[in-house]
């Protein structure tokens, strides 16, 4: 049966072509058996899940998809590395941090996101850039280094954040104010929607002026759907299959991903709209975000943007709204079930002066302890890949282990920053504490990524997170329904049920 997002997908696509799906997979597993390759001595003295004959672990991984399968070669990999095949690939689990160090750093030439467009690679950046095109994650190249100093430039910068800081002030505000009505207490049936929706109406007011870039759920749909098909296995196996029947160019998407992303150029061409009438009426007023990306990467100050800001109109369609949402949902389950960290919380709060950019950036300890905590027990993106393109040693390996082209490396974040190896025994405890007064740099933290490709925009994230949080905790007591949410590991990490909460406006309790 197909998973409930790809039968969304397909329920777009109508009836018969879902049938010539189902058709087509039965074919490329045959297909991937005819071409299918020996994992004898692949990679020899490493700890390698057998799956089934010829398959390997292919039923499972469409089965469960990714992150069940790297479950389950975590565990068995007591030397950090550990491997199976899927299909007609390798799929490597890497995960002891000196290793994972190694992997990240790799050159563009050695590993990236997504590899060789005519094969299927298995990697969700592949299918991302099918759905959205061309981006800062599939790049490579001496052009990479220019287009992360633009973002870094933009987002990782603390001149450039609190010139956004009014504006991330204004929305939270807003979003906050609109939770409750004046003096009554609120249930609010899901908190990560109604942050989702904020961190949408900052990203269309800070880029377009559009602060309405919410309205209507359809920005956040779509993302979703992004999101869903990306770390997803089928759509590589549906891509796969058009590939083999020369239905598709190698690279370029399907019909049912070109609908898709057709209706994302939609959204950014209506934000587009947006800008320009802005930028008519207010010839003298700063550059909105998008316009500085583009200037910053050689385009005009009106008109058309630069290919890279364009680039990024549809990127963001699929990034940074729910790491907001995130961050503040999994920081209300803990600060309710810990009440005295919120107690601490509160005093440091009540005794600052939070509409101070700088306070609020780097002047309250606690706050950035438990937004750090929450990251390390909670990180949004929990894993990443990297497609090997060139053979090479990986030296920090204990057992030699040499990683050849077209293997797929699995790298789970969540694994390193949960784990007692590491950790310690209260690993999975929820103590910001451990973030007071810096932290063992020997112990392993990687929620925004690592070495020359890791996270462009975290200090934005994080700064918006803060405001929010803040505002939301000052204005109302907040408290969470239910006390049993656990981690469902997704695309990314998402709680398993909606995260109902009761707001009451602090000066009517
Ligand atoms: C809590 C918020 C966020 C988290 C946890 C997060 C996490 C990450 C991680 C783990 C990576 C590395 C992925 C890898 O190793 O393959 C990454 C890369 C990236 N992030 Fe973020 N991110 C956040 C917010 C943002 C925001 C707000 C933006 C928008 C500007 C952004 C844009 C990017 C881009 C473009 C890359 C790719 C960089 C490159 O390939 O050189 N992120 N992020």
């Amino acid at each position: 049966m197909l998973p409930d997002d790809l039968h969304k997908f397909g329920t777009d696509m109508g009836p018969s072509i879902i049938v010539t799906a189902a058709v087509g997979l039965l074919m490329l597993v045959g297909f991937l058996t005819f071409k299918s390759v020996s994992s004898d001595d692949v990679l020899p003295g490493i700890p390698e899940l057998k799956g089934f004959p010829i398959l390997g672990a292919l039923p499972m991984y469409l089965k469960h998809g990714a992150p069940q399968l790297l479950g389950k070669l975590i565990a068995l990999g007591d030397n950090g590395i550990s491997y199976t095949k899927v299909g007609n690939r390798f799929l490597v689990s890497v995960h002891d941090p000196a290793m994972i160090r190694e992997v990240l750093t790799y050159s563009g030439e050695i590993a990236s996101r997504d590899g060789d467009p005519r094969r299927v690679s298995w990697s969700p950046f592949s299918t991302l850039q099918r759905l959205i095109g061309h981006n800062l994650f599939n790049c490579v190249g001496p052009e990479t280094s220019h287009q992360r100093g633009v973002f870094i430039r933009e987002f990782n910068n603390t001149k450039s954040n609190f010139a956004k800081f009014d504006t991330i002030n204004k929305v939270a505000t807003a979003h906050v104010n609109a939770l409750a009505d004046d003096g009554l207490a609120t249930e609010i049936a899901n908190i990560t929607n109604r942050v989702d929706n904020f961190a949408l109406a900052l990203w269309g007011e800070t880029l377009y002026g559009n602060p309405q870039n919410h309205v209507g759920g359809r920005v956040l749909h779509l993302s979703e759907i992004v999101l869903d098909l990306a770390g997803n296995p089928w759509p590589s196996v549906w891509y796969g299959f058009q590939l083999f029947l020369k239905l598709v160019s190698p690279g370029e998407p399907t019909r049912s991903e070109a609908k898709l992303r057709a209706k994302i150029e939609k959204v950014v061409e209506g934000n587009m709209e947006i800008l320009e009438e802005y930028e008519r009426h207010n010839p003298d007023a700063p550059l909105k975000t998008i316009r500085n990306l583009s200037v910053m990467s050689g385009g005009g100050r009106r008109g058309p943007l630069s290919p890279f800001a364009a680039e990024f109109t549809s990127l963001n369609i699929f990034a940074g709204h729910h790491s907001m949402g995130s961050n503040i949902t999994w920081s209300l389950i803990e600060l309710n079930k810990h009440p005295e960290c919120m107690e601490k919380l509160m005093t440091e709060m009540n005794s600052a002066n939070t509409i101070d950019f700088t306070t609020i950036n780097s002047k309250m300890p606690y706050l950035d302890a438990v937004i750090m905590e929450v990251n390390r027990l909670y990180p949004v993106v929990h894993a990443t890949v990297r497609v090997i393109n060139r053979e090479t040693p990986l030296a920090s390996s204990k057992k030699p282990a040499i990683l050849k082209p077209g293997m797929l490396i699995y790298l789970s974040y969540l694994h390193l920053q949960t784990s007692t190896k590491y950790w310690g025994p209260d690993a999975k405890e929820f103590i910001p504490e451990r973030f007071l007064g810096g932290y063992n740099k020997d112990q392993p933290l990687m929620s925004f990524g690592y070495g020359p490709r890791n996270c462009v925009g975290y200090q934005f994230a994080i700064l918006s997170a803060k405001v929010f949080l803040v505002r939301l905790l000052q204005r109302y007591r907040v408290n969470v329904r239910d006390h049993d949410h656990e981690m469902k590991v997704n695309t990314l990490i998402e709680t398993t049920k909606p995260v109902v909460v009761t707001v009451s406006p602090v000066n009517s309790v």
